[in-house]
């Protein structure tokens, strides 16, 4: 059988019906600017995120840079964050004219490492923007105490992470802001690009809320300036019917990942992603860590079973920040990871019968490379 590595038109033909009647919905009340549809969304994922606020932009690289500017970021500060991401939370950083610092990731979670972001941090930096790469939380506790002893911000990067948990407590609700992303793909996923920031600070929400309308909190009156970056009211009503089935969806996506460590747990040359006590991994993706990932990844196709490189290039080691002066060996476990990453399908229109199938191959396949 074919096992793509998401499934959108699967997951959007369960629900076709309920997405069709919230359009219409929309379509019909001619509201579709932070109208009544992107307010109950908003609500909704403030208390989804247990946040006081939660204002819906146009992407998740709009949430980051908006989260900056409304600290008041940009040219002369620094930020530290992982190179093992995607490219808008560092490019995110350097939009707003500061500078990404990169520090190193821990080899079991691939989130960043305390100790390292320490070591990163000199009298310029503003903030520690954390990455919850693949769904995972990063160690908000031990972060959380570099950042307040430093008097100096703790950004969440929840793009992957909508639903995840650490110590019980929700992704967006661990530093001063969180941003999420609705890229199509994610555990949330709206029909085209779609963004929100939460914080339970007022005052940030308050600059947020204007930093995303033009500088304006009354009509045509500028305080400050700013830029247009709603979510449009289509896409939230789509997203509110998604979220209500988001819990279903993320427990089926663990109920996957359970399976792959039931049937790889023993295959030695495979590392599985880890779920550190205390924290619940929502698995965006399911990225297992082997030798020779590109060559396990064509034998899986000629299977029938697509796979994804995330991510095959650190951020330090990219064209864009040769101007850092980061080189090869700076960074090393993050380097390492990107050296044997490889993401295998787990979301939740796959049954536990599609990823014993899927489990089986790479089984057979690492074996096969033994003789
Ligand atoms: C970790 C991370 N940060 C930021 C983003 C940016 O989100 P968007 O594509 O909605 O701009 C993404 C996803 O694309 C992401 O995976």
């Amino acid at each position: 059988m074919q096992h793509t590595l998401f499934d959108l038109k699967g997951q959007d033909a369960e629900i076709a019906d309920e997405i069709s009647e919230a359009v219409s919905s929309v379509l019909a009340s001619g509201q579709f600017i932070l109208g009544p549809e992107s307010k109950a969304f908003e609500a909704e994922m403030a208390s989804f995120c247990g946040s006081e606020h939660a204002l819906g932009v146009a992407s998740g690289t709009d949430a980051l840079i908006l989260a900056l500017k409304a600290l008041d970021i940009g040219v002369g500060d620094e930020v530290v964050t992982t190179p093992f991401t995607f490219g808008a939370s560092g490019g995110s950083i350097a939009w707003v004219g500061a500078t990404p610092v990169f520090a190193d990731i821990d080899p079991e979670t691939l989130n960043l490492d305390p100790a390292s972001v320490r070591r990163a941090i000199t009298p310029k930096t503003r903030a520690v923007l954390a990455v919850h790469v693949f769904g995972l939380p990063a160690n908000m506790d031990a972060l959380g105490e570099i950042t307040s002893e430093h008097g100096i911000h703790l950004i969440e990067d929840a793009a992957q992470a909508v639903g995840a948990t650490f110590e019980g407590l929700p992704a967006g609700s661990l530093g001063d802001v969180a941003c999420f992303s609705f890229y199509p793909t994610k555990n949330l996923g709206a029909y085209g690009d779609g963004g929100l920031v939460t914080t339970s600070s007022e005052e940030l929400a308050g600059s947020l809320a204007a930093l995303r309308a033009h500088g304006s909190l009354s009509k045509y009156v500028y305080d400050s300036h700013g830029t247009n970056s709603r979510l449009d009211d289509i896409q939230a009503a789509i997203l509110r019917v998604k979220l209500s089935k988001l819990s279903d969806w993320s427990e089926a996506r663990r109920q996957n990942a359970s399976i792959y460590r039931e049937v790889l747990s023993d295959v030695s040359e495979i590392t599985l992603p880890a779920e550190p006590a205390g924290s619940t991994h929502v698995y965006h993706l399911y990225t297992i860590r082997v030798s020779d990932p590109d060559d396990l990844a064509s034998k899986l196709a000629d299977r029938g079973v697509g796979t994804g490189r995330y991510y095959p290039l650190p951020l330090h080691l990219m064209p864009a920040y040769a101007d850092r002066g980061y080189g090869v060996g700076d960074l090393p476990v993050s380097e390492e990871a990107c050296r044997t990453c490889l993401s295998i399908p787990v979301h939740p229109t796959l049954g536990s019968e599609d990823i014993f199938e899927i489990a089986n191959h790479i089984r057979e396949i690492v074996h096969s490379r033994r003789i």
